[in-house]
C-alpha cells in the first residue's frame, strides 16, 4: 500500500510539513507500507488553465502522477485566510477527478490559533467530497502553541497523529477501493477547442 502525505505550505521552516512527516512516518511502520511526502513547495506544479488534465507535462505531471498512484492520502494545510492554501487548492484543480476515488484520507491543519478549526469541517472535507474520497474521522488540528523550537512539542498532537495514520492505513487495507456510490454528472474539462 502507497500513503502519500502532501503538504500545501509555503514555509521555508513548516509546521504543517513537520506535523504531515510525523503522520507519515508512523504509517510507513506498518508492514507493506510504503510512505513518502510530497511537500508542494518543493514542486513547480504550474497554475491550472482548465486543460485535460492529461495534458500537464514536467513537475505536474509528476506530482499529479504520485497522487494517483497513491493508495491512501494524509492532506496537510496551514490556515490562510480561515481557509487552505491556493497551493493546496491549485493542485486539486489539476487533478483529474477521479485521482482520488475511493481513498481514505486523513485531515491535518495548523494555525495561529484554534479559531478555524471548522475549517476543516466546511473547506477541506467537501473538497474531499468533491472527489469521492473518504475523510477518515478524527482529522488534526495544532495551532503555533503547540510548536517550539522547530519542533512539534505536544505530545496529545503527536498522538493524535499517530492515530489519524493509523485510522487511514486500517481504513485503505480494509476499504473496498471500488465501493463509491453512484455516478455524479460528469464534469467536462477539455476546452472547447478540443471538442
Ligand atoms: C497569509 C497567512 C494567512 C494566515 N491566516 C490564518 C488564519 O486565517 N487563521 C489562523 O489560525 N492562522 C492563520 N495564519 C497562521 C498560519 O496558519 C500558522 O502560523 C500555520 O501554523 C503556519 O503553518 P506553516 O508553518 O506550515 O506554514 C496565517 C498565516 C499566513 C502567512
Amino acid at each position: 500500500m502507497k500513503v502519500l502525505g502532501i503538504s500545501g505550505s509555503p514555509s521555508v521552516a513548516s509546521k504543517t510539513l513537520m506535523a504531515v512527516q510525523i503522520a507519515v512516518e508512523h504509517a510507513g511502520s506498518y508492514p507493506d507500507v510504503s510512505a513518502e511526502v510530497l511537500n508542494l513547495r518543493d514542486h513547480d506544479v504550474v497554475f491550472s488553465d482548465g486543460r485535460d488534465p492529461a495534458a500537464y507535462e514536467g513537475d505536474t505531471r509528476a506530482v499529479i502522477d504520485r497522487v494517483v498512484a497513491a493508495d491512501a492520502l494524509i492532506v496537510g494545510t496551514p490556515m490562510y485566510r480561515g481557509g487552505y492554501t491556493g497551493r493546496l487548492k491549485n493542485l486539486f484543480d489539476v487533478l483529474p477527478n477521479d485521482a482520488l476515488e475511493g481513498k481514505p484520507v486523513g485531515l491535518v491543519a495548523t494555525g495561529g490559533t484554534d479559531h478555524h478549526f471548522l475549517a476543516i469541517e466546511h473547506e477541506l472535507k467537501p473538497l474531499v467530497g468533491f472527489f469521492r474520497a473518504y475523510a477518515v474521522p478524527g482529522a488534526v488540528y495544532a495551532n503555533n502553541g503547540h510548536f517550539a523550537g522547530g519542533e512539534l512539542v505536544d505530545d496529545g498532537i503527536r498522538e493524535q497523529l499517530r492515530r489519524l495514520s493509523a485510522t487511514v492505513v486500517e481504513f485503505a487495507a480494509r476499504m473496498p477501493r471500488e465501493l463509491v456510490g453512484t455516478d455524479y454528472p460528469k464534469i467536462p474539462r477539455k476546452s472547447l477547442n478540443d471538442a
